[in-house]
């Protein structure tokens, strides 16, 4: 399921398919031949990987500004299914598929769900929603392609999931990591040990999740916790995925989403940690060309699945990043100290406020029993450098995620 390749192989196919890619996108999208035209590059200019970087980025606003069909390559009638992200605010961003984009789809998943440690034959619950979002029903075709039986649970109904996981006995679950807490919470409520349960793999995507998460999750649970990333843009989850062997950030798919990683704010090529952005090389509905995901994070040389490069795991979106008093916060790094706090559940939320005209972050925890939140301000001012405010609030006060969670509430 997953391919091997020699470096040099690797190498000759994306360039293959991204020249494809390139003529494929400025002959059939008329946004990338104004955009190419525009800054003076032409496909035939790509004569190698290095070439790319001569081409314009491709945003969100590219694709809100060309809604609904204005990004597609092929004439709609060869389109095959619809999803869209689930940006919560503005327009939807509508992508499509061919068949063989489909199929492309499912293939990246099934090596993903193997790289995660399952086999044919698993039974597989499939907890990300089923609709638009690209989660259940990516999820879902990746499993059948690996030769799985599939419980496509959906998101929601959560004491059904609960019963479903305890009578049907997966093997593994596919779900976002902060619904996985919502579901641990109703195991416990109903008196049911999740360590007890029969899942064995849990492949955690959507949003992002720190290794301190990772941690709480296997400790709760006895299985695997491990990642998953992709975003509709570039075709929905199985862009990339960490191995259940090591355990050490996500192989990407290469072959198929050619990564770069650039500086956010000058858009140039960087080495450490910056904004991802992909090509799609084999897509045909929508080719997609250096797509700003936004995303924040660090390639590395591929471990378990070499020659595909690395990915560290997500530290969260260039949009999600609160700036309090000029130093910059990302909520996986208040994730990180909430949950190596003793006492704290792992459920926070973060609001944010404005008093004096000066920006202010309150910390909202559950904890079991009544206790202080001045070891969190403490390690907050500490590790990241700025002055917070703690709420610690009894259990199951904070509204519990069905899907993806909404962690940062804005109220200024
Ligand atoms: O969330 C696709 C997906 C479904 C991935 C299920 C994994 C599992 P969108 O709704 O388009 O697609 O949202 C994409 O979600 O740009 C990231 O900001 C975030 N994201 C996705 N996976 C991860 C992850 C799906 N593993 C956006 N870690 C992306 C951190 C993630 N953030």
């Amino acid at each position: 399921m997953i391919p091997t390749f020699s470096t040099d192989e690797l190498a000759a196919l994306q360039l293959e398919r991204l020249q494809w890619t390139l003529r494929h996108a400025y002959t059939n999208v008329p946004l990338y031949r104004r955009k190419f035209d525009a800054a003076g590059v032409h496909p035939d200019d790509c004569r190698g990987l290095d070439d790319l970087a001569k081409f314009p980025f491709t945003t969100k606003q590219d694709l809100r500004d060309s809604y609904p069909y204005g990004m597609f390559a092929v004439p709609e009638h060869e389109v095959s299914r619809i999803h869209a992200s689930s940006g919560t605010t503005g327009q939807p961003t509508i992508v499509g598929y061919t068949a063989a984009d489909i199929s492309t789809w499912s293939d990246v998943m099934a090596r993903s769900l193997v790289a995660a440690g399952a086999r044919p034959g698993d039974k597989v619950h499939v907890a990300y929603g089923y609709g638009l979002f690209t989660g259940g029903l990516g999820a879902h075709y990746g499993a059948e392609r690996l030769g799985c039986t599939v419980i496509p649970a959906s998101g929601g109904m959560t004491s059904r999931q609960v019963r479903l996981i305890t009578d049907l006995k997966p093997d593994i679950i596919m779900v976002t990591p902060s619904y996985l807490l919502t579901l641990l919470d109703e195991f416990e409520r109903a008196g049911l040990d999740p360590a007890a349960t029969s899942l064995r793999v849990g492949v955690f995507g959507a949003e992002p999740w720190t290794e301190q998460m990772r941690t709480e999750i296997e400790s709760r649970f006895a299985l695997d916790a491990v990642d998953i990333y992709g975003l509709s843009e570039v075709i929905g989850p199985g862009v990339a995925q960490e191995s259940s062997s090591t355990k050490d950030g996500l192989h990407i798919w290469e072959d198929h989403f050619y990564p770069e990683v650039v500086d956010a704010v000058n858009g140039q090529s960087l080495q450490g940690q910056g904004e991802l952005v992909f090509t799609s090389l084999t897509k045909q509905a929508m080719p997609i060309i250096r797509y700003r995901t936004r995303d924040l994070t660090t390639l590395l040389p591929g471990t378990a699945h070499p020659p595909f490069r690395r990915m560290t795991k997500v530290t969260g979106r260039t949009d999600d990043m609160i700036i309090l008093r000029g130093v910059n916060v990302f909520p996986t790094q208040i994730e990180e100290i909430v949950l190596t706090t003793p006492g704290t559940a792992p459920h926070f939320q973060l609001v944010l406020s404005k008093a004096d005209r000066m920006d202010h972050l309150t910390v909202r925890v559950e904890a079991a029993h009544a206790m202080s939140g001045n070891e969190i301000v403490a390690k907050i001012k500490n590790d990241i450098g700025v002055t917070v405010s703690v709420e610690i609030l009894p259990p199951g006060t904070l509204e519990r995620s069905t899907g993806k969670l909404q962690r940062v509430i804005d109220r200024r």
